[in-house]
């Protein structure tokens, strides 16, 4: 199969059409992991990607009801937009106020977060689970928010966020309920798990989110970048002999939980991981 595209099989006026929305959304991983799933399991289903961005997610959802697309993912603008458009919002995306994936429920379009739920899975994936575990979250935005939640309800003993606007960080560590606390740098040294999720570390971005010193003291690091795939703080949590684990496992188990949420059958996910790592090593 060298179609690029991922698609192998005829596209007709049968077929179901799901696609990422949002803005930058021209270099998104999200085509070649849907559309190596759906070709995985014979559905004659197709993903594409729609940039639409600030103030354009009520317009699309609308767009998606009336046009019948069968999913779809939500990234940067659109994910608080989408969630006010939807008929209704699951447990997190109304946790979070913010939606990633669009699925068709009956009559309704439900609005989901599916982020901390494939950081979980990524986690487990690698043999973590969460549980009676000392997280610290590095930053405060979309991911964090749906990190530090997701940690609170896989039973962390507790979470601390660390972030550069101190109120922005306290408003996401309420996240995690009564386990969850604003802290500092300093507190990264005692963590079983540290999360980034802030853009250091990604291209363009470069650095450490925290000096390395403190990884010493680190169980296990998980870094939300995957652009590119070995930041610089997975190298120097390898270098102190720390669990590193990358930020394309993530990806690829928000983009597994949509796909079964869309077609109503298990993920392949080690044929959407193959077609991620295979993003990841085609895009600088
Ligand atoms: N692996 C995945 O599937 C996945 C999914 C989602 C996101 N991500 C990645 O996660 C990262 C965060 O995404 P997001 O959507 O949460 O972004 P966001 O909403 O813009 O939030 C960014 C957070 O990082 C902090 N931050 C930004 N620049 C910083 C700097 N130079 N030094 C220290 N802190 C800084 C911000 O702090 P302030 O609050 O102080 O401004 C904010 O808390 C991105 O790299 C994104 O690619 C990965």
């Amino acid at each position: 199969m060298s179609d690029p595209s991922g698609v192998s099989h005829p596209l007709t006026a049968a077929t179901t059409v799901a696609g990422v929305i949002g803005d930058p959304v021209r270099h998104s991983r999200s085509p070649a992991i849907h559309n190596a799933a759906f070709r995985s399991c014979g559905l004659d289903w197709v993903f594409a990607g729609w940039e639409v961005g600030a103030g354009g997610g009520a317009a699309a959802v609308e767009a998606m009801r009336t046009l019948g697309l069968g999913g779809l993912s939500v990234t940067m603008p659109l994910k608080a937009e989408v969630a006010a458009a939807v008929d209704r919002c699951s447990g997190a995306a109304t946790t979070l106020g913010a939606v990633n994936c669009v699925a068709v429920e009956g009559s309704e379009l439900v609005g989901h977060n599916t982020d901390g739920a494939g950081f979980v899975a990524s986690l487990r994936a690698e043999g973590i689970d969460p549980a009676g575990r000392r997280v610290v979250v590095l930053g405060a935005g979309g991911a964090a928010r749906a990190v530090v939640a997701a940690m609170a309800e896989a039973g962390a003993e507790s979470v601390t966020v660390v972030n550069r606007d101190e109120a922005r960080g306290r408003r996401a560590a309420m996240l995690a309920g009564d386990r969850g606390r604003l802290g500092t740098t300093a507190d990264v040294a005692g963590a079983d798990l540290l999360v980034n999720a802030t853009p250091v570390g990604m291209a363009g971005t470069p650095g450490l989110p925290v000096p390395a010193e403190v990884l010493e003291g680190v169980a296990a690091v998980a870094d939300l970048v995957y652009q590119p795939l070995e930041t610089e703080l997975l190298t120097e949590a390898r270098r102190a002999g720390v669990v590193a684990i990358d930020g394309l496992g993530m990806l690829v188990h928000q983009a597994a939980a949509a796909f079964e949420l869309w077609t109503g059958r298990p993920a392949p996910v080690a044929v959407m991981r193959q077609a991620a790592d295979t993003g990841a090593s085609s895009v600088v």
